[in-house]
């Protein structure tokens, strides 16, 4: 457990997780993860902002025995890594209430079984005087579920975001400081939590951007004290266009769709394409979605098994489908025995992306001379179309 002091009466208690590996039994956690709650005392009132995981409880529970008095529980989303510590909370301090969105309050009622009469909802830019702090609701719909909400502590300008601009990493610092593994742990976060919603993130930005914020605050991760160093990678990736990298997830049983992947990594380095390949049988997941956040094109290569593509190449498409990466065009290169529709079940996946697919390369058995030829024809093309990115009507 770490606390800290963001500012006069704003406290902030962080619960460290070094080892945990994994978030929803799927997002791989290279860096652990931390949960971080906040204390914010007025003169009058005393706020809780969010709780920690259940995996914490323990020390959580022990450091609510430092506070005295709490009135209100600000609850800014449902997701129980952040509320699940709402029973120990309630139970402590009988006269606290919650406040949160009215999307979110039916989610507590459900999932922690917390009475009504607990809670309290606060409408869009609805504030509440602590005494000498004031705490301005923001409601922030899809970052990333339906009720979250962000918080404002006007008088010291911080901002509380919980999963937004979070990153999942477990450190005994307090802030960033614009570090370089903050910057990765945050791309990886954004990728695989918050990427699917960059259409209600660009507006949520555009409206922080008449705040004055000193340190933002996230629910996961270090603070900010500098704003602009997470504000402004959210700007890159949810509004520049992709960059000039194809995105190789592949996998291969005897050979002949790695001899594939090989020749096409050689020749699209050759015409100046950046490329990432990942072997599906021990990729990161989280290293394959930070790629997708600026990559152009994605080629699947994959073998043939029965009539349809290898099962970790489907996995990875269902999971790029559910990530909705401004991918601008797809492709995909297989071998196969006899027959098969590798392709056809990728495109069908794939199917809710906007993305242009180019001619697939379908090879039987080992790779002859004039299936090199045709995959050279693929990287050609894919150059060709990277050459117009940014240029796009
Ligand atoms: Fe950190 Fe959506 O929970």
């Amino acid at each position: 457990m770490t606390r800290h002091r963001l500012a006069e009466g704003v406290t902030r208690f962080g619960a460290q997780d070094f080892d945990r590996r994994l978030f929803d039994e799927l997002i791989p956690l290279p860096d652990g993860t931390s949960y971080n709650a906040y204390l914010v005392e007025g003169s009058e009132k005393t706020a809780l902002i969010d709780t920690v995981d259940p995996r914490k409880a323990s020390a959580f529970e022990t450091w609510l025995t430092t506070i005295e008095r709490l009135d209100y529980l600000v609850t800014q989303h449902v997701e129980q890594d952040h509320s699940g510590s709402i029973p120990i909370v309630l139970e402590r301090f009988p006269r606290a209430r919650i406040l949160t969105t009215p999307k979110a309050k039916p989610m507590i009622v459900d999932h922690l079984h917390v009475a009504e009469n607990r809670i309290r909802t606060v409408e869009d830019s609805e504030t509440v005087d602590l005494g000498g702090r004031t705490l301005e609701f923001l409601h922030a719909p899809w970052v990333h579920w339906p009720e979250t909400m962000l918080t404002y502590l006007r008088e010291d300008r911080i901002l509380f975001t919980c999963d937004f601009l979070g990153a999942h990493l477990a450190t005994t610092e307090l802030y960033s400081s614009g570090r370089e593994p903050v910057y990765e742990a945050a791309k990886r976060y954004y990728a695989e939590i918050m990427m699917p919603f960059r259409t209600p993130i660009k507006k949520h930005l555009k409206r922080l951007a008449d705040y004055d914020i000193a340190i933002i605050a996230p629910s996961h991760g270090p603070a900010h004290e500098d704003p602009s160093f997470i504000l402004d990678a959210y700007d890159h990736w949810v509004n520049d266009a992709p960059e000039n990298l194809v995105i190789l997830p592949y996998v291969s049983m005897h050979g002949s769709t790695g001899l594939l992947a090989e020749h096409l990594i050689d020749a699209l380095g050759q015409r100046g394409v950046r490329v990432e390949p990942f072997n599906l049988t021990v990729t990161d997941l989280g290293k394959l979605a930070i790629t997708l956040v600026d990559a152009a094109t994605v080629v699947f290569a994959t073998p043939t098994i029965l009539t349809g593509p290898h099962p970790s190449a489907l996995s990875a498409a269902y999971l790029i489908a559910a990530l909705r990466p401004k991918l601008r065009h797809a492709g995909v290169v297989t071998s196969y025995g006899w027959a098969g529709k590798a392709t056809e079940s990728l495109t069908d996946l794939l199917g809710s992306l906007k993305v242009d697919w180019l001619d697939p390369v379908k090879v039987q058995g080992q790779p002859h001379q004039a299936d090199y030829e045709a995959l050279d024809r693929l990287a050609e093309e894919i150059a060709a179309r990277h050459r117009t990115l940014g240029r796009e009507a």
